[in-house]
């Protein structure tokens, strides 16, 4: 099969396109109606049949002789645990906890927030909110409780499920007294609050709110799969976006089963009984789509890796895990390849795993940089994919189609678009715009299934977000272009979104929490490059007058008010103290222009700036600071 014939199929009709892919899972009642559009054009997949996505991820696979097969394996070096589910008892933990979850109220569209580190009892927890016909909405553990309590108040969690602690390399993170500052932060004041007590820390529980997972589920029976239809909500996510607000990205049933199961033989080559290991987090979406719900519903053998790819003990770990388990397709972010690079450049530890099993490693989550990507081919023997792909798509939206037909691999490039993604290069003004000419990437609608259609809570919130910058077009807030063989380069974000090591967050969020400190009069964050995470958020300031606060001291503070407001992975660090900002004559702050100043870019002054003498105080104050040259 030719990757030209498969796309071009899924353009010319994509209903027969994944319909066909829609068979390949076991519905309930197999759905009527494939796609039907709105008056926007947006795409609704699959809306009426009837299906139950943690059926069709684990019971299915027991019902069809996968039971003795490992579904899932924990693999802990910060606790030195490891331990292996098979499909059978995977599904009956998850019967059971779904039984513990309906015992305190959880019904069909109940929302319920997992707030909980890299162990089994976080994806089982996920797929028992899915069994119930629930809704899940991950929390990453490492957003501190002001985060936290954003999204309780946004999603409405009628329960909340967490652990007693994470583990931080060597670092215990007790997670209970963050949900009980969230709890207390949120106006929305959830039902109940269930704590997996762990050996290394334990929570102390409130009467009345607060369970013990451990002895509820010993008192809780299975319950059977809810059905919902298609169109139903099975996730809320939260990402980050331009405003200080995180947007709840919904992810419907029906199309996210399909889309997710026809990339893990179409993007990623493996089939049922293969393992499959992404190494991230399952409070983002990676996690969700590619540690939890792509190989579970291919019938695969997840890993479930509670560490680093380095310290964890060292840089030996991503082999390890590879070599021992037997994994085929390995996925993780560019910044833990840095990482691992840095720390073993001649990949010494790599060679003495046998890495035979692995047959791709794929990367997403940030560009792979070309010295990166080059290395890691080098090193390992194996072709290195970058694939390109958000939240809101929950899938690739660009790969290189390793089960339909691996095409030649450029560096700095992730291939070409995913049958079902109709991508374009657009100019300021819609436009589309020349082979190799850099623009705004846009999706032409309808998008494919898994695709977002809502914003939690807020109908409007995605059209407003996504739709009207170019109207008939998915705006992804990325930028690139598209070469003269079709091969599209994501050079980066467009708007005030940044990267580090993988992490999306909003400057607009950070500096928020920078203009709340009582010496500040206003601030700009920025994002300066960093050769381990990729970006890092700088911050700006300008004192209010008067202020005698030295730049050590705000700088300190600053940190310390980021870390307890959004969370530790926001990796802030550097301010610098500067008299005035660069502002256009409307009052509009340059961070492009200031962003390339700070990264030794070229930059160019718009002519509608203010005052353009600021430009050399600036550039001078960062060369005092030895931070430009
Ligand atoms: N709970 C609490 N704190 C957390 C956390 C969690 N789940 N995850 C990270 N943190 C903290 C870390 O302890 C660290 O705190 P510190 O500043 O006190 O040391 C801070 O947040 C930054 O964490 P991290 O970005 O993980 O940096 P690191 O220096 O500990 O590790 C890497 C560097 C490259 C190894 C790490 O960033 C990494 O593994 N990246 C891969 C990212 C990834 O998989 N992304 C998924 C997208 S596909
Ligand atoms: P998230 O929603 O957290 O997955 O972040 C999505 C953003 O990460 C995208 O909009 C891109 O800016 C960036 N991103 C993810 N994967 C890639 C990639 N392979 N190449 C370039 N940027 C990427």
């Amino acid at each position: 099969m030719s990757y030209l014939s498969e796309y071009d199929r899924s353009m010319q009709d994509p209903e027969g396109f994944w319909r066909k892919q829609a068979e390949a899972l076991e519905w309930f009642k197999f759905p009527q109606q494939i796609l039907s559009l709105d008056d926007d054009g947006l795409g609704y997949w699959f809306a009426d049949g009837e299906m139950n996505t943690a059926y069709m991820a684990l019971d299915h696979h027991v019902k069809n002789g996968r039971g003795n097969q490992l579904a899932l394996i924990y693999d802990s070096p910060v606790t030195d645990t490891k331990s292996r589910y098979t499909y059978a008892e995977l599904t009956n933990v998850v019967a059971r906890t779904a039984g513990m979850l309906s015992n305190l109220g959880v019904v069909k569209g109940d929302r319920v927030i997992i707030y909980m580190p890299m162990i089994p009892e976080a994806v089982i927890a996920m797929l028992a909110v899915a069994r119930l016909g629930a809704i899940h909405s991950v929390v990453f553990g490492g957003f501190a409780p002001p985060e936290l309590a954003i999204r309780i108040d946004d999603a409405k969690p009628k329960v909340i499920l967490t652990a007693s602690c994470g583990i931080e390399v060597k670092r215990v993170v007790e997670y209970k007294p963050m949900i009980d500052r969230a709890m207390e932060l949120a106006k929305h004041k959830p039902q109940s609050c269930i704590v997996y007590q762990r050996p290394q820390a334990t929570a102390s529980l409130l009467a009345g709110r607060d369970h013990d997972w451990s002895a509820l589920l010993a008192k809780s029976k299975a319950v059977g799969c809810t059905p919902v239809k298609g169109s139903d909500p099975l996730y809320i996510l939260y990402t980050s976006g331009t405003t200080g607000k995180p947007k709840g990205v919904l992810r419907e049933n029906g199309g996210h089963a399909v889309a997710l199961k026809y990339s893990m033989k179409a993007i990623y080559n493996v089939d049922p009984g293969d393992v499959f290991w992404a190494s991230s987090d399952v409070g983002w979406v990676v996690g969700h789509s590619y540690i939890v719900y792509g190989p579970l519903l291919h019938g695969c053998t997840t890993i479930v890796y509670e560490g680093k790819p380095i310290m964890t003990p060292d840089a030996s770990a991503l082999w390890r895990v590879c070599a021992e388990y037997g994994v085929k397709a390995l996925f993780t972010a560019p910044t833990a390849f840095r990482a691992v690079k840095k720390e073993d450049p001649q990949a010494a530890l790599m060679k003495q795993y046998d890495l035979s099993k692995l047959q791709v490693i794929y990367s997403a989550g940030e560009r792979l940089d070309p010295p990166t990507e080059a290395w890691l081919t080098e090193q390992s023997g194996k072709p290195v994919v970058d694939h390109w792909w958000q939240t809101e798509t929950g899938w690739a939206i660009t790969a290189n189609m390793q089960g339909i037909e691996p095409m030649p691999i450029k560096p700095g490039s992730s291939t070409v678009p995913v049958p079902g993604f109709n991508v374009h290069i657009l100019g300021e003004n819609g436009q589309q715009v020349p082979r190799g000419t850099q623009g705004y990437i846009a999706l032409k609608l309808p998008l494919p299934p898994a695709c977002l259609n809502h914003v939690w809570g807020d109908v409007n919130k995605f059209r407003e977000s996504y739709l009207a910058f170019l109207p008939g077009y998915y705006t992804s807030g990325d930028g690139g272009y598209i070469d003269e063989d079709g091969y599209v380069f994501v050079m980066g974000r467009v708007d005030d979104v940044i990267n580090v090591a993988g992490h999306r967050l909003s400057t607009g969020e950070i500096e928020e929490v920078i203009a709340t400190h009582p010496a500040v009069a206003e601030c700009a964050v920025i994002a300066r490059d960093d050769d381990l995470k990729g970006q890092v958020p700088m911050g700006l300031v300008v004192l209010k007058t008067g202020m005698t606060i030295t730049e050590a001291e705000l700088q300190q503070q600053l940190i310390a008010r980021i870390r307890d407001t959004i969370g530790a992975i926001t990796c802030y660090k550097d301010t610098v103290i500067l008299t005035r900002l660069a502002k256009t004559r409307s009052g509009k702050t340059l961070r492009k222009t200031l962003a390339h100043i700070v990264n030794g870019k070229e930059y160019t002054v718009p002519s509608t700036i203010d005052d353009p003498g600021v430009i050399s105080e600036i550039i001078e104050a960062l060369r005092s600071r030895k931070m430009v040259k």
